[in-house]
């Protein structure tokens, strides 16, 4: 039995990594389950998906679709171009696949037209808010799908909802906090911290790349100008995303306590965030694993798809104006910010459960 495991862009590689892992353990010990690696190319770069091959030890992808960038459409289209092409040659049992982006969304509904199966790992979650691409991502492909894989009670309720029976949901935790505990002491200091002259708990780290954040040049610049201030003097390191780097070409007079830098590979960013203060940002991932850490977290969103990492974790709401940080900053410099807590399953064994699951699912 051949299931895909589909991958396209930065933050699919964390989550496949561990099923890649529990699938190839099965193996050894007689599982009937093969895979085939396909990479979308939805991010192409060094920087955003080659150093997170090697440092996870995911193999190298059976395909590379290499669709590369354009717009939301031109994206969509190419990938479903590219898969439909490699179902119809050389067709597989079920398309894995992972997380919110438009690879996801592009592979499960060219699979779901093909008759093939899909399934969705980190299904049923949803912020409401139509402006990210994400969330009709999520939408669409939960639409589509077969069987859900999911991260919180609060995914399971929402899928049930909208209908889906009992029997496609299964609550299996993490698959990114997997690969976060499974790499927890391979952490590497990065040589900007010496650069910098960073020390323990004494600084920030910010990631900043949704279109609403970032696609304005005024607007990014209004943000970092609120931050810089906002931290007392604290150094604030920003790997910047691409997306993130087109608007700051644009800007200039920013505040001299932010370094800008790379976007880093997975180990040496996560351990600037283990090491850090706080973190602001509007990602979701990061959420969890700053969550896991037990890192102070600021969301510079309106929503959330993650509510676990605020009602559970060390997350909090801020909102997208700069402005609303400050009383966020005082309560951490008064040391009054929240301890938080693990949510239910995030223990590192998700991979496994998945691919149990599958099992259950496909060789019966
Ligand atoms: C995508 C995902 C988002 C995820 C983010 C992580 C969607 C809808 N969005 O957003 O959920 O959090 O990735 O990074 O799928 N670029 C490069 N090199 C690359 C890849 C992209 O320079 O390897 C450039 C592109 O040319 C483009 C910009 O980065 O100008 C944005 O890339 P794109 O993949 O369109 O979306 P992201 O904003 O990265």
């Amino acid at each position: 039995m051949l299931v895909d495991f589909i991958a396209g862009a930065r933050p699919n590689f964390m989550k496949i990594a561990s099923i890649i892992r529990a699938i190839n353990s099965r193996k050894i010990e007689g599982g009937k389950l093969s895979y085939r690696l396909v990479h979308t190319g939805q991010h192409y770069d060094e920087n955003m998906s080659g150093s997170f091959f090697a440092q996870l030890g995911i193999p190298e992808p059976d395909v590379n679709l290499e669709t590369g960038s354009g717009t939301q459409a031109e994206q969509t289209s190419a990938i479903m171009l590219g898969y439909e092409k490699l179902l119809m040659e050389a067709p597989s049992s079920l398309c894995l696949v992972v997380g919110d982006v438009t690879s996801t969304m592009a592979c499960a509904i060219t699979a779901q037209k093909l008759c093939i199966p899909v399934a969705h790992v980190e299904g049923g979650i949803r912020s409401d808010d139509w402006t990210m691409p994400e969330e009709i991502n999520r939408v669409v492909t939960d639409s589509v799908t077969n069987y859900f894989f999911t991260t919180s009670e609060t995914a399971n309720e929402n899928l049930a909802r909208t209908g889906v029976s009992e029997d496609r949901i299964f609550f299996v935790g993490n698959t990114m906090i997997d690969t976060l505990l499974d790499n927890a002491d391979r952490l590497k200091k990065p040589d900007l911290w010496e650069d910098i002259g960073l020390s323990e708990k004494d600084y920030f780290v910010l990631t900043l790349h949704r279109p609403g954040n970032v696609d304005r040049p005024d607007n990014l610049a209004d943000a970092l100008r609120s931050i810089g201030e906002g931290v007392r003097g604290k150094a604030v390191v920003f790997p910047v995303h691409p997306r993130s780097a087109k608007s700051l070409e644009e800007v200039e007079g920013l505040p001299e306590n932010i370094f800008f830098t790379d976007p880093q590979p997975y180990l040496e960013f996560n351990f600037l965030v283990k090491h850090a203060k706080g973190v602001i940002t509007d990602s979701g991932g990061i959420t969890e694993e700053a969550t896991v850490m037990g890192v102070p977290c600021m969301t510079l969103r309106d929503t959330t798809e993650r509510p676990e990492t605020i009602t559970v974790g060390t997350n909090e709401l801020v909102g997208t104006d700069p402005d609303a940080l400050s009383p966020f900053l005082d309560r951490l410099f008064a040391g009054e910010w929240k301890k938080g807590a693990i949510p239910e399953k995030w223990d590192g064994k998700t991979g496994e459960r998945i691919v149990a699951s599958l099992e259950r699912i496909l060789c019966r």
